[in-house]
Protein backbone atom coordinates (compact mmCIF):
# COMPACT_ATOMS: atom_id res chain seq x y z
CA UNK A 1 0.00 0.00 0.00
CA UNK A 2 0.98 3.48 -0.92
CA UNK A 3 2.22 5.88 2.27
CA UNK A 4 -0.54 7.66 3.88
CA UNK A 5 -1.26 10.74 5.94
CA UNK A 6 -3.66 11.14 9.04
CA UNK A 7 -4.62 15.10 8.79
CA UNK A 8 -7.91 17.33 10.49
CA UNK A 9 -10.64 16.69 8.42
CA UNK A 10 -11.90 20.18 7.06
CA UNK A 11 -15.27 21.30 5.14
CA UNK A 12 -13.59 20.52 2.02
CA UNK A 13 -13.50 16.92 3.22
CA UNK A 14 -17.46 16.71 3.96
CA UNK A 15 -18.25 15.72 0.27
CA UNK A 16 -16.28 12.94 0.32
CA UNK A 17 -16.75 11.93 3.52
CA UNK A 18 -20.39 12.06 3.12
CA UNK A 19 -19.60 9.33 -0.12
CA UNK A 20 -18.41 7.21 1.91
CA UNK A 21 -21.09 7.12 4.46
CA UNK A 22 -23.71 6.61 1.72
CA UNK A 23 -21.58 3.66 0.37
CA UNK A 24 -21.16 2.50 4.38
CA UNK A 25 -24.59 3.01 5.49
CA UNK A 26 -27.03 3.28 2.90
CA UNK A 27 -30.26 3.59 4.98
CA UNK A 28 -29.15 5.70 8.05
CA UNK A 29 -25.65 7.34 7.46
CA UNK A 30 -24.91 11.14 8.88
CA UNK A 31 -26.31 13.79 7.34
CA UNK A 32 -23.37 16.62 5.39
CA UNK A 33 -24.94 19.17 7.73
CA UNK A 34 -23.99 16.83 10.80
CA UNK A 35 -20.09 16.52 9.82
CA UNK A 36 -20.17 20.61 9.59
CA UNK A 37 -21.52 21.08 12.54
CA UNK A 38 -19.17 18.82 14.44
CA UNK A 39 -16.07 20.35 12.39
CA UNK A 40 -17.66 23.57 13.97
CA UNK A 41 -17.56 22.23 17.48
CA UNK A 42 -14.98 22.95 19.80
CA UNK A 43 -15.32 19.43 21.76
CA UNK A 44 -14.79 17.43 18.56
CA UNK A 45 -11.51 16.26 16.92
CA UNK A 46 -12.19 14.66 13.29
CA UNK A 47 -8.98 13.50 11.29
CA UNK A 48 -8.84 11.42 7.49
CA UNK A 49 -6.63 9.40 6.49
CA UNK A 50 -5.60 10.41 3.00
CA UNK A 51 -3.50 8.78 0.37
CA UNK A 52 -0.88 10.97 -1.64
CA UNK A 53 -3.29 12.05 -3.70
CA UNK A 54 -5.45 13.36 -1.35
CA UNK A 55 -8.16 10.43 -1.51
CA UNK A 56 -10.12 9.80 1.51
CA UNK A 57 -9.85 6.25 2.99
CA UNK A 58 -11.04 6.06 6.17
CA UNK A 59 -12.49 8.95 9.34
CA UNK A 60 -12.55 9.09 13.25
CA UNK A 61 -14.34 11.81 14.75
CA UNK A 62 -13.92 12.34 19.06
CA UNK A 63 -15.42 14.30 21.69
CA UNK A 64 -13.30 15.26 24.53
CA UNK A 65 -15.61 16.40 27.73
CA UNK A 66 -14.04 16.91 30.78
CA UNK A 67 -11.75 13.41 31.88
CA UNK A 68 -14.09 11.26 29.00
CA UNK A 69 -13.47 11.06 25.10
CA UNK A 70 -16.33 9.82 23.57
CA UNK A 71 -15.55 8.27 19.73
CA UNK A 72 -18.81 9.87 17.56
CA UNK A 73 -18.01 8.05 14.35
CA UNK A 74 -15.23 5.66 12.90
CA UNK A 75 -15.41 4.13 9.31
CA UNK A 76 -12.85 2.66 6.64
CA UNK A 77 -13.86 2.82 3.05
CA UNK A 78 -15.01 -1.19 1.95
CA UNK A 79 -11.63 -0.86 -0.37
CA UNK A 80 -9.42 -0.18 2.34
CA UNK A 81 -9.78 -2.30 5.55
CA UNK A 82 -7.85 -4.76 6.99
CA UNK A 83 -4.73 -2.62 6.58
CA UNK A 84 -4.56 -1.09 10.00
CA UNK A 85 -5.95 1.80 9.18
CA UNK A 86 -8.99 2.48 12.04
CA UNK A 87 -6.21 0.87 14.19
CA UNK A 88 -4.10 4.15 13.06
CA UNK A 89 -7.06 6.64 13.46
CA UNK A 90 -7.54 5.14 16.79
CA UNK A 91 -3.95 5.58 18.15
CA UNK A 92 -4.57 9.30 17.02
CA UNK A 93 -7.36 9.66 19.05
CA UNK A 94 -6.05 8.47 22.11
CA UNK A 95 -2.46 10.15 21.90
CA UNK A 96 -4.84 13.52 21.80
CA UNK A 97 -6.96 11.91 24.81
CA UNK A 98 -3.27 11.95 26.42
CA UNK A 99 -2.70 15.40 25.27
CA UNK A 100 -5.64 16.56 26.77
CA UNK A 101 -5.22 14.78 30.14
CA UNK A 102 -8.16 12.66 29.52
CA UNK A 103 -8.68 8.88 31.27
CA UNK A 104 -11.68 6.97 30.14
CA UNK A 105 -12.76 6.37 26.43
CA UNK A 106 -15.72 5.48 25.40
CA UNK A 107 -18.42 4.65 22.52
CA UNK A 108 -21.41 2.74 21.22
CA UNK A 109 -21.18 -0.05 19.12
CA UNK A 110 -24.03 -2.23 17.47
CA UNK A 111 -24.47 -5.18 19.07
CA UNK A 112 -24.13 -7.39 15.64
CA UNK A 113 -20.73 -5.51 14.55
CA UNK A 114 -18.61 -7.86 15.41
CA UNK A 115 -15.63 -6.33 13.38
CA UNK A 116 -15.42 -3.37 15.21
CA UNK A 117 -16.53 -5.08 18.83
CA UNK A 118 -13.21 -7.09 18.08
CA UNK A 119 -11.30 -3.75 17.36
CA UNK A 120 -12.34 -1.62 20.29
CA UNK A 121 -11.27 -4.99 22.17
CA UNK A 122 -7.80 -4.85 20.56
CA UNK A 123 -7.64 -1.67 22.36
CA UNK A 124 -9.21 -3.31 25.88
CA UNK A 125 -12.29 -1.82 25.36
CA UNK A 126 -15.04 -3.79 27.68
CA UNK A 127 -18.29 -3.43 27.28
CA UNK A 128 -20.04 -2.17 30.69
CA UNK A 129 -23.57 -1.88 29.46
CA UNK A 130 -26.42 -1.93 26.82
CA UNK A 131 -28.97 0.75 24.78
CA UNK A 132 -31.74 -1.25 24.55
CA UNK A 133 -33.36 0.13 20.98
CA UNK A 134 -30.80 2.43 20.42
CA UNK A 135 -30.75 2.75 16.59
CA UNK A 136 -33.72 4.06 14.97
CA UNK A 137 -33.21 2.32 11.39
CA UNK A 138 -33.69 -1.36 13.13
CA UNK A 139 -33.85 -0.97 16.81
CA UNK A 140 -30.71 -2.55 17.58
CA UNK A 141 -29.12 -2.47 20.93
CA UNK A 142 -26.07 -1.06 21.21
CA UNK A 143 -23.03 -1.66 23.61
CA UNK A 144 -21.84 0.69 25.55
CA UNK A 145 -17.69 0.04 25.90
CA UNK A 146 -15.33 2.31 27.65
CA UNK A 147 -11.39 1.67 28.22
CA UNK A 148 -9.84 1.41 31.81
CA UNK A 149 -7.78 4.25 32.89
CA UNK A 150 -5.64 4.90 29.76
CA UNK A 151 -2.61 6.15 32.50
CA UNK A 152 -2.68 2.93 33.52
CA UNK A 153 0.04 0.40 32.60
CA UNK A 154 -2.12 -2.65 31.38
CA UNK A 155 -3.45 -0.45 29.04
CA UNK A 156 -0.64 1.88 28.25
CA UNK A 157 1.44 -1.07 27.69
CA UNK A 158 -0.79 -2.83 25.40
CA UNK A 159 -1.49 0.64 23.33
CA UNK A 160 2.14 0.84 23.01
CA UNK A 161 2.36 -2.80 21.30
CA UNK A 162 -0.06 -2.10 19.13
CA UNK A 163 1.50 0.97 17.59
CA UNK A 164 4.84 -0.84 17.40
CA UNK A 165 2.96 -3.42 15.36
CA UNK A 166 1.85 -0.54 12.46
CA UNK A 167 4.07 -1.14 9.27
CA UNK A 168 2.74 1.90 7.20
CA UNK A 169 4.27 4.80 6.09
CA UNK A 170 2.59 7.64 7.50
CA UNK A 171 4.14 10.84 5.30
CA UNK A 172 2.43 13.33 7.64
CA UNK A 173 0.47 13.32 10.93
CA UNK A 174 -1.33 16.61 11.79
C1 LIG B 1 -14.67 -1.80 11.86
C2 LIG B 1 -13.75 -1.09 10.86
C3 LIG B 1 -13.64 0.38 11.24
C4 LIG B 1 -12.35 -1.77 10.92
O1 LIG B 1 -11.47 -1.07 10.06
P1 LIG B 1 -10.14 -1.73 9.46
O2 LIG B 1 -9.25 -0.63 8.99
O3 LIG B 1 -10.47 -2.79 8.49
O4 LIG B 1 -9.50 -2.39 10.77
P2 LIG B 1 -7.96 -2.74 11.02
O5 LIG B 1 -7.32 -3.29 9.78
O6 LIG B 1 -7.28 -1.58 11.66
O7 LIG B 1 -8.13 -3.96 12.04
C5 LIG B 1 -7.98 -3.82 13.42
C6 LIG B 1 -8.71 -4.93 14.16
O8 LIG B 1 -10.10 -4.84 13.93
C7 LIG B 1 -10.68 -6.15 13.98
N1 LIG B 1 -11.27 -6.43 12.67
C8 LIG B 1 -11.30 -5.59 11.61
N2 LIG B 1 -11.98 -6.18 10.58
C9 LIG B 1 -12.37 -7.39 11.03
C10 LIG B 1 -13.09 -8.46 10.44
N3 LIG B 1 -13.55 -8.38 9.17
N4 LIG B 1 -13.32 -9.56 11.17
C11 LIG B 1 -12.87 -9.65 12.44
N5 LIG B 1 -12.16 -8.67 13.06
C12 LIG B 1 -11.93 -7.55 12.36
C13 LIG B 1 -9.55 -7.08 14.31
O9 LIG B 1 -9.46 -7.16 15.72
C14 LIG B 1 -8.35 -6.32 13.76
O10 LIG B 1 -7.15 -6.69 14.38
P3 LIG B 1 -6.24 -7.85 13.70
O11 LIG B 1 -5.90 -7.37 12.33
O12 LIG B 1 -5.07 -7.94 14.62
O13 LIG B 1 -7.10 -9.08 13.66
C15 LIG B 1 -14.28 -1.24 9.39
O14 LIG B 1 -14.62 -2.58 9.17
C16 LIG B 1 -15.49 -0.35 9.09
O15 LIG B 1 -15.33 0.79 8.65
N6 LIG B 1 -16.71 -0.89 9.28
C17 LIG B 1 -17.94 -0.14 9.00
C18 LIG B 1 -18.12 1.06 9.92
C19 LIG B 1 -18.09 0.65 11.37
O16 LIG B 1 -18.58 -0.40 11.76
N7 LIG B 1 -17.52 1.53 12.21
C20 LIG B 1 -17.47 1.34 13.65
C21 LIG B 1 -18.69 1.95 14.24
S1 LIG B 1 -18.74 1.78 16.02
Amino acid sequence: MEPIKVVKMTGDDVDEVFQIEELIHPEHHWSKDSFYNELANNLASYYCVKDTSDKILAYIGCWHIIEEAHITSLAVHPDYRRKQLAQILIIKAIEDCYKDMIKYVTLEVRESNTEAISLYEKFLFETIGMRKNYYQDNGENALIMFTQNIWYDTFKNNFKDIKNKINKVLVSYD
